[in-house]
């Protein structure tokens, strides 16, 4: 061995030192993510649930409306048509969701839901329990009005009853991770559970329904429209668009309320590309009204009235 190859070895000893702490940092930070992980999900969420009188089952005009929120604001995509439960992502690297059965049935996770339970899970995103849910996402369902929130389960509890298929939350070691340090949240900690219920705005083509509307895009889209990166989602998953306004706004391209309603109907940009991610099978029910509203919404938020 002569005196370069003897330097070059004790370099790579000295590498592969260097390398072997590093990966046991990186295994140590990775453990205490998932320690912090685990106290996270099984935290208690104290929430002062205001009641909401129920419909009666009988009440066609509220399991009507009840129904078209359940196929227009998400929910079919996660519990499916019959509310029997559904997968949403089944992804190669090990991210796998499903929303349980909530349709009645011996198995049903609402199958001794109180009142209020429903309240605490739509509107807080909290198991009845105490404990927090994870993917479901109740920070756009905390604005649902008193009426529209007790629509909504008189048509979940109208629906005939069904032998469907449990929860399936598997998280990938990374992203439970980032959840112990806080970097994705869940909706629980998002919401804020002292704000009062939403004060109903009548429907029709408004700025103030067309916000409305939108709280159903900001689990996505973000609190303030500004889009990236959806936290917890597939490595693959394009980022949000900004619909906001600002560099990169996305809404230049959606000028007219008819633009934005072929998007939602066809999945497709104006120039005949697909968009990705969007649960198109839900906001392809959105009314025409709704739509108009949220359009007009979006689009008062790019050149907001002069004051
Ligand atoms: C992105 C998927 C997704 C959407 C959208 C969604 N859910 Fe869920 N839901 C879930 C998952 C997953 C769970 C299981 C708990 C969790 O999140 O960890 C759940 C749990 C529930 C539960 C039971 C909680 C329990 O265990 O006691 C109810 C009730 C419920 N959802 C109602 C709804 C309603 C109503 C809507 C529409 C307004 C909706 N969900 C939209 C995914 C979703
Ligand atoms: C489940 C997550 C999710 C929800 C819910 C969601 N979006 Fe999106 N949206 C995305 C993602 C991701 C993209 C980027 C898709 C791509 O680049 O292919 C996007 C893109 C868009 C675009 C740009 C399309 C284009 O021309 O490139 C618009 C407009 C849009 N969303 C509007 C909305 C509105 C309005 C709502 C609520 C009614 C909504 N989205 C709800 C995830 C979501």
């Amino acid at each position: 061995m002569n005196a370069s190859t003897g330097r070059a070895a004790r370099w790579l000893r000295r590498g592969a030192g260097v390398l072997l702490v590093l990966v046991l940092l990186a295994a140590a930070v990775v453990w205490s993510g998932l320690q912090l992980a685990d106290r996270k999900m099984a935290r208690r969420v104290d929430v002062d649930v205001q009641p909401v009188a129920l419909r009666a089952l009988t009440d066609t005009a509220s399991i009507v409306r009840g129904q078209y929120l359940y196929a227009s604001r998400g929910c079919v995509d996660c519990h499916g048509a019959n509310g029997g439960g559904r997968t949403f992502i089944d992804d190669p690297n090990g991210l796998r969701v499903a929303g349980p059965q909530i349709a009645p049935g011996s198995a049903s996770v609402t199958a001794a839901y109180r009142p209020e339970d429903w309240v605490r899970t739509i509107r807080h995103g909290v198991h009845p329990g105490g404990r927090p849910l994870m993917i479901m996402p109740s920070e756009d369902y905390n604005r649902f009005t008193d009426d529209d929130l007790a629509a909504l389960v008189a048509h979940i509890r109208s629906m005939p009853s069904t032998q469907g298929t449990p929860a399936v939350v598997d998280l990938p070691l990374p992203v439970r991770a980032l959840y112990g340090f806080g970097v994705i949240q869940d909706a629980a900690a998002k919401i804020d559970h002292t704000r009062p219920s939403a004060a109903p705005v009548p429907e029709g083509v408004s700025v103030a329904h067309g916000a409305y509307v939108a709280n159903m895009c900001l689990g996505c889209h973000g609190a303030q429209l500004q889009g990236g990166k959806i936290p917890g989602g597939p490595p693959d998953w394009p980022p949000a668009s900004r619909l906001a306004p600002g560099d990169g706004s996305v809404m230049a391209r959606y000028a007219d309320a008819e633009s934005m309603m072929r998007l939602f109907k066809t999945g497709q940009r104006p120039d005949g590309t697909p968009v990705r991610v969007m649960p198109f099978e839900s906001l392809r029910e959105i009314s025409e009204t709704d739509v108009r509203a949220l359009h007009l919404f979006l689009l008062q938020q790019q050149s907001p009235p002069k004051s």
